[in-house]
């Protein structure tokens, strides 16, 4: 079955590069209009201009998805613009990796406000507008690290595991809408954020990948596809690992 997304509209945060601009590509590719929502303002508007020459409406929004003021402007915009919003990727994420005894407050609540309240603050904001239309699919890109927990990722693993709990309450409180929230979990993708790894770190995870090698932004797009596509219509609350079968 062919996925058809013409007439929809996404909104893809953190979408200016890597897994985030794959995922807004790929729903472009199948007809959607997207916003590319990121707070690097330049490389998201040469997101946005590469996804419309793709012949769908695209627009870049300049949003800091841990200020509320900022994602509820940036969704009132998208929605001034294509009236309505069908499909939301909480995808915007950072690390500050370092061990939880040398780990400051500062650098706790800065990962905490992007990758966790960032998913609540677009949440909260786009459901407004999913519940009246009584459709909609949110899709947030948690990790597996959110499942296993790491070393030098307290930050991190704690939003990504609030992202999951969250994830499966937000499919319980809107079900009765018709939207429906599922999240996943990546392993190792090649990403900026993980080519700023040290070369021994990347060696010592490619040692835990069965399938022998890191994965590609568009795998996790494909799952993200999948997601807002009729063909999960009744799956809701669930976490996708994709991860070459590092966690199992
Ligand atoms: P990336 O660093 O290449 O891209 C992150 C994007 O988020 C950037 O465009 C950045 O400008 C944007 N962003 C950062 N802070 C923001 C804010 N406050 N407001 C709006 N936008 C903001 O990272 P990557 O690898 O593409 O990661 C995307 C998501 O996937 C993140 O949530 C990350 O935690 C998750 N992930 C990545 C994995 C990997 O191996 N690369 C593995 C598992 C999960």
């Amino acid at each position: 079955m062919k996925i058809e997304l013409k007439g929809k509209v996404s909104l893809v945060t953190g979408a200016a590069r890597g897994i985030g601009k794959s995922i807004a590509v790929k729903l472009a590719q199948s007809g959607s209009d997207v916003i590319v929502a990121d707070l690097m303002e330049d490389e998201a508007k040469k997101t946005a201009e590469e996804i419309s020459r793709l012949g769908v409406k695209a627009r870049a929004i300049s949003v800091d998805v841990s200020d509320f003021n900022s994602v509820e402007n940036c969704v009132k915009e998208s929605i001034n613009a294509f009236g309505k919003i069908d499909h939301l990727i909480n995808n915007a994420g950072v690390t500050r990796d370092t061990l939880l005894m040398r780990m400051t407050p500062q650098d706790w609540d800065f990962v905490l406000n992007i990758n966790l309240k960032g998913v609540f603050n677009f949440t909260k904001a786009v459901s407004t507008f999913m519940m009246k239309q009584k459709s909609g699919r949110i899709v947030n890109v948690a990790s597996i690290i959110g499942l296993i927990g790491n070393p030098g990722q307290a930050n991190y693993s704690a939003s990504k595991g609030g992202v999951i709990a969250l994830t499966k309450t937000t499919a319980k409180e809107f079900a009765a809408r018709n939207i429906n929230c599922n999240a996943i979990a990546p392993g190792f993708i090649d990403t900026e954020m993980t080519r700023k790894l040290p070369e021994n770190i990347r060696e010592e995870y490619m040692k835990l990948i069965p399938l022998k090698r890191y994965g590609d932004p568009d795998e996790v797009a494909d799952a993200v596809l999948f997601f807002v596509s009729d063909l999960s219509k009744y799956i809701t609350g669930q976490v996708l690992v994709i991860d070459g079968g590092m966690v199992m």
